[in-house]
């Protein structure tokens, strides 16, 4: 089943909780964190995920682009009070990839990595069996309404033969330039999550939009 996680870094952040309930028909809402070290844009943290935790009728996805997201970690989970369906972290943001997943297991959460445009898949190899997502940025991070990257449609592809061939059933999750169009060609390539932000937000109707994504799964 495709699921829709609109990105809540397109709302109106004076309407937090209105937009909220704009996309209730959702199957997650995705949480970006920056921090203006990983990614030049800084959005918000801990305290403001707690209070989205407290009116969110869908399970949170939260996107952590920051520098050593351990750090955080707990901040985090505490903030989600018991909403979080997934932690992901940026490889590029870890110094230790392996540690920093065990840690968000511990925390039992489902655990997720995100990748970077320029960042091969390959370098998963070695954390499949921790990783519940595999986050394939399908833009460079830190800032919605930006340009999908087509070149990141084969990456998508290879990410779910990795798979396969390790006989591991992570989701592949993408994001960034989504919308009713380039969603076809990412489902095609094996991706399972969409995430979109201005696509979704930036509709007077967003609750069709959603459903127009899930379309997207029809085509494949
Ligand atoms: C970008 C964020 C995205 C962003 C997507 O770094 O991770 O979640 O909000 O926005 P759109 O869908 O507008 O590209
Ligand atoms: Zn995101």
């Amino acid at each position: 089943m495709l699921k829709i996680a609109p990105s809540l870094l397109a709302a109106d952040f004076a309407c937090l909780k209105h937009d909220i309930m704009r996309v209730a028909n959702a199957d997650y809402l995705h949480i970006d964190v920056m921090d203006g070290q990983f990614v030049p844009n800084i959005s918000f943290g801990p305290p403001v995920i707690a209070h989205i935790a407290r009116v969110t009728p869908v399970p949170l996805d939260v996107h952590l682009m920051i520098e050593e997201p351990e750090r955080l970690l707990g901040d985090i989970f505490a903030a989600g009070r018991g909403k979080i369906d997934c932690i992901t972290v940026h490889a590029e943001a870890c110094q230790h990839l392996h540690r920093t997943l065990q840690l968000i297991k511990n925390l039992e959460v489902k655990a997720g990595v995100a990748l970077n445009p320029a960042t091969p898949v390959s370098d998963l190899r070695y954390v499949l069996p921790l990783l519940d997502r595999i986050l394939v940025m399908t833009v460079n991070p830190g800032f919605g309404g930006q340009d999908f990257l087509g070149e990141t449609v084969p990456k998508i592809r290879e990410t779910a033969q990795m798979l396969e061939l390790a006989g591991i059933a992570s989701e592949i999750e993408v994001d960034g330039g989504i919308d009713p169009e380039t969603s076809k060609l990412v489902v095609a390539a094996g991706a399972g999550i969409l995430v979109a932000g201005s696509a979704i937000f930036g509709s007077t109707h967003p609750q069709l939009v959603i459903d127009e994504l899930r379309k997207a799964a029809e085509v494949k």
